[in-house]
């Protein structure tokens, strides 16, 4: 979603403002704009498009040390060049950038800012004229900056530039990312980690509700009172190397091409030699002496959370319900006596999923996140953490953070149970199957030229193999944008078989013998209906014209080989088509509003 970047210091900030939105790009976004210092004035350059775009409209030929920028994911307002931010107070003093959403604009425009003209449909133009009307009253910028946003009732991470004090820039969170970082260069402020890369050797995560300011050589923070808040920062250890794309033409290839080593990555952290399990006992009895689980997630991670289920109901024999996030922070359900709760988000910042949180820790509910984000919000709110460890996913379709978060449940399941099974082979093999997948990549980029003119589709399986559909499908809508649906294959005769239309692809995963033949019998009454029949199998459930044989894995592993097979079947259908595989339309990286 929307980015942020701020810069004060000894290189050129338009440029350094410029690369950091740049590499935010993929959260998603429609419109960017930057606002720089020029002698004691400030320049505003922005329009909906891309970083690109803006990079062009903003060349100037003086150097600014002080710059603040904005990538928009548009939510008050259609994006267009006047809803982008940066915003100016009315007066011209104050102006603004943004992230997040303010709830009570509505009302604090009509009962604090009569008077004020506004010229967006934005929230944020509610806050920059808030500062400028208690600056007029006389408040020194920063007690105005805590006045107005004390009214907010919603989420912020802000930077501020006053042309009265053009030596700073001021900044102020609640709910939504901000970091400062330094280093002999500068400073700056940024709403991902990924954006202090380059500039910043230390780095700190700003509580919620803080306020203060930076100049070259000064970070000073308080709280909503003006309390001091003393800023302990760590080390930065991004290696920029690691950050860009290397010789793959997206970032998705790159990300699903990494898979057998996050599946490794995960074994050595997790075992030590012998295949003994190296986690901490006390969350796992916690799980044991809970009588329900409750796995909270969105999107993918919902998806990996239901093979997790599978686990904890089969391997512990704890019965396990997953949650749509977004559903439970408004209707919780009837909970067990003794629950434990699951989060799981790759980006540990999934605004849904905080408030299921936030709900939890409200009702002394122990819990558990598993997160790829370590110091997130998600990190931080949880009792306990397990990270995945796969390094920081860029494309905005997920892939490997899905792939780690299901071995990661397979190693929670298995020391929750204290079984004995064989899973270190079983994961060493399984990152060897994918290995071999991958070398394979021409067959699965010819079954998607086969379906090139497909407007929707279905995958369809049973047990695990279901679940493996809902993540196949999820991945081909985001990039590909067919509309496509995962059915039980059980399903489809009470009621989705009336869709079924000649040249429409259905796609039947099948990796259990036990439902080898049912499956392929579900598949054919939809190819006699004139169907495109796909099957992906596993080999030891293949017959010789399966389009797609994945190799053989431990049957409950089957749910990830079998999504990287589709993985790359909606990254090829998605690169036929011309899409921009790594920013799909409308879709943001990480989802920080509700
Ligand atoms: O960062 P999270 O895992 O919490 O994100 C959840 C979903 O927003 C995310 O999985 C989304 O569905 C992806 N675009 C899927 O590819």
């Amino acid at each position: 979603m929307c980015g942020i970047v701020g810069f004060i210091g000894k290189n050129d900030a338009r440029k350094v403002v410029l690369n950091g939105l740049t590499t935010l790009e993929y959260r998603g976004y429609d419109s960017a704009g930057i606002a720089m210092k020029h002698d004691n004035s400030i320049d505003v350059f922005k329009d909906k498009g891309r970083v690109d775009h803006l990079r062009s409209i903003s060349k100037v030929d003086y150097i600014s040390e002080i710059a603040i920028g904005h990538t928009r994911w548009a939510t008050h307002g259609v994006p267009n060049k006047i809803n982008s931010h940066p915003h100016t107070s009315n007066s011209g003093r104050f102006t603004i950038v943004h992230n997040g959403v303010i709830e009570n604009y509505k009302m604090l425009k009509l009962d604090k800012l009569s008077g004020f003209s506004f010229h967006s449909e934005t929230d944020t133009e509610v806050i920059v004229n808030l500062i400028q009307k208690y600056s007029d009253k006389g408040m020194e910028t920063e007690r105005a900056i805590r006045t107005a946003v004390s009214m907010l009732e919603g989420s912020y991470a802000l930077l501020i530039l006053d042309k009265e004090s053009l030596d700073r820039v001021y900044f102020a969170k609640n709910k939504t990312p901000l970091l400062i970082g330094k280093s002999s260069k500068g400073i700056t402020i940024a709403s991902d980690t990924l954006a202090l890369v380059g500039n910043s050797d230390e780095y700190v995560h700003l509580e919620d509700k803080t306020v203060g300011f930076a100049t070259y050589n000064e970070i000073k923070a308080t709280d909503l009172i003006g309390n001091s808040i003393y800023l302990r920062y760590k080390d930065l250890n991004i290696n920029p190397d690691n950050v860009g794309k290397g010789d793959y033409e997206h970032f998705m290839l790159k990300e699903i091409n990494e898979q057998p080593g996050i599946i490794r990555n995960l074994i050595e952290r997790y075992f030590d030699e012998d295949g003994t399990l190296l986690l901490e006992e006390n969350l796992l009895r916690q799980i044991r002496e809970s009588d329900h689980i409750y796995i909270a997630a969105c999107g993918t991670s919902l998806n990996a959370g239901y093979v997790g289920k599978y686990y904890f109901e089969n391997l512990c024999k704890i019965p396990t319900d997953c949650l749509i996030a977004s559903e439970v922070a408004y209707q919780i359900p009837l909970l067990s006596k003794k629950p434990f709760f699951i989060f799981v988000s790759q980006s540990g910042e999934t605004a849904d999923l905080i408030s299921v949180i936030k709900i939890c820790n409200e009702l002394h509910i122990p819990n558990l996140a598993i997160t790829n984000a370590p110091l997130s919000s998600i990190d931080n709110l949880a009792d306990s953490v397990m990270h995945l460890h796969a390094g920081k996913e860029i494309s905005v379709a997920s892939t490997k953070a899905y792939t780690a978060q299901v071995v990661t449940f397979s190693i929670l399941a298995r020391g929750v149970a204290m079984s004995k099974t064989s899973l270190k082979n079983n994961l060493n093999t399984l990152a060897l199957a994918i290995e071999e997948l991958l070398s394979n990549k021409k067959i699965i980029k010819s079954v998607a030229e086969r379906f090139i003119e497909a407007k929707n589709a279905f995958f369809i399986g049973r047990g695990l193999s279901y679940y493996a559909c809902l993540e196949a499908t999820l991945k081909l809508k985001e990039i590909s944008y067919i509309y496509c649906e995962g059915y039980a294959s059980g399903e489809l005769k009470h009621g989705p078989i009336a869709l079924i239309e000649p040249g429409i692809p259905v796609i039947a995963i099948i990796a259990n013998e036990s439902t080898n033949a049912i499956t392929r019998n579900n598949l054919v009454e939809t190819q006699t209906r004139g169907a495109i029949g796909v099957v992906i199998s596993t080999k030891s459930c293949s017959k010789l014209d399966d389009d797609i044989i994945v190799p053989d894995v431990a049957s409950y592993l089957t749910p990830v080989i079998t999504v990287v097979a589709s993985q790359l079947l909606a990254y090829y259908s998605a690169v036929i088509r011309g899409h921009d595989v790594d920013k799909p339309r409308n879709l943001a990286k990480s989802v920080t509003v509700e």
